[in-house]
């Protein structure tokens, strides 16, 4: 099975978790697409959806799905999104198609998050994809100097601006053994809007797709 069947396959298998009439939160990125397109096709009646990203907010207008704003929204039931890479806790990085922001916003709002990605990105530690950090333009340079200094070898992503007028650096070089340390240590770096380490508030299930099919890593209590 190619990577793109093994993405459909993972975002058809998150339809289960999706009731008629609930309000979801959705991510971003090619996986996510074939999940809004799943939904579009499927029978299930949503009242709506908050969009982490402009591009997602354009793929469920198409999809005829209604979208809600998240400060009228309040806690959602259910997030779906993807990852770049994930552990079988369910720590992430996040961040490769640039909309880390808002995801850990939608995330962070949602009472269970299913992450849903195809088997060639779960590892056991995080880091030989480029860690992304979203962050202020004036301070990308300070950011740049406090990040080598943990370590890590920043390559600003030219050309692009997230959907908040921000800039992302690329993090290489990164092993990252305790993901909920240096989420926080980079955090704590002034000018940083958001790291792509979703540990502190990771995936509660994983549905990784491969070749025999799409298995489920429950990480949190239901
Ligand atoms: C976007 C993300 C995506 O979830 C991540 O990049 C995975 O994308 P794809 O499903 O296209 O492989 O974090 O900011």
């Amino acid at each position: 099975m190619d990577t793109r069947a093994k993405k459909r396959a993972a975002a058809e298998a998150a339809l289960r978790y999706v009731e008629d009439d609930m309000v979801l939160g959705i991510g971003t990125g090619s996986t996510v697409d074939e999940f809004i397109g799943a939904l579009g096709a499927s029978r299930l009646r949503l009242r709506g959806a908050v969009a982490s990203s402009n591009a997602t907010s354009a793929r469920l207008k198409a999809a005829g799905i209604p979208e809600l704003d998240l400060n009228s929204a309040g806690d959602l039931p259910l997030y779906v999104d993807g990852a770049d890479q994930a552990t079988p806790q369910g720590a992430l990085i996040k961040g490769g198609g640039g909309a880390l922001t808002r995801e850990k916003i939608v995330a962070a709002a949602s009472v269970r998050f299913v992450c849903i990605i195809d088997d060639g990105k779960l590892v056991d530690v995080l880091g030989a994809f480029p860690l992304p950090i979203e962050v202020i333009p004036m301070a990308r340079s300070y950011v740049a100097r406090r990040v080598v200094a943990l370590g890590g070898e920043p390559v600003w992503r030219q050309d692009v601006v997230t959907d908040n007028g921000n800039v992302i650096l690329d993090v290489h070089n990164l092993r990252i053994e305790d993901p909920v340390e240096l989420e926080a240590r980079i955090d704590a770096i002034a000018g940083v809007v958001t790291v792509g380490l979703f540990a502190r508030r990771g995936a509660d299930e994983l549905l990784i797709a491969g070749d025999d099919g799409v298995r489920r890593i429950t990480t949190a209590t239901p």
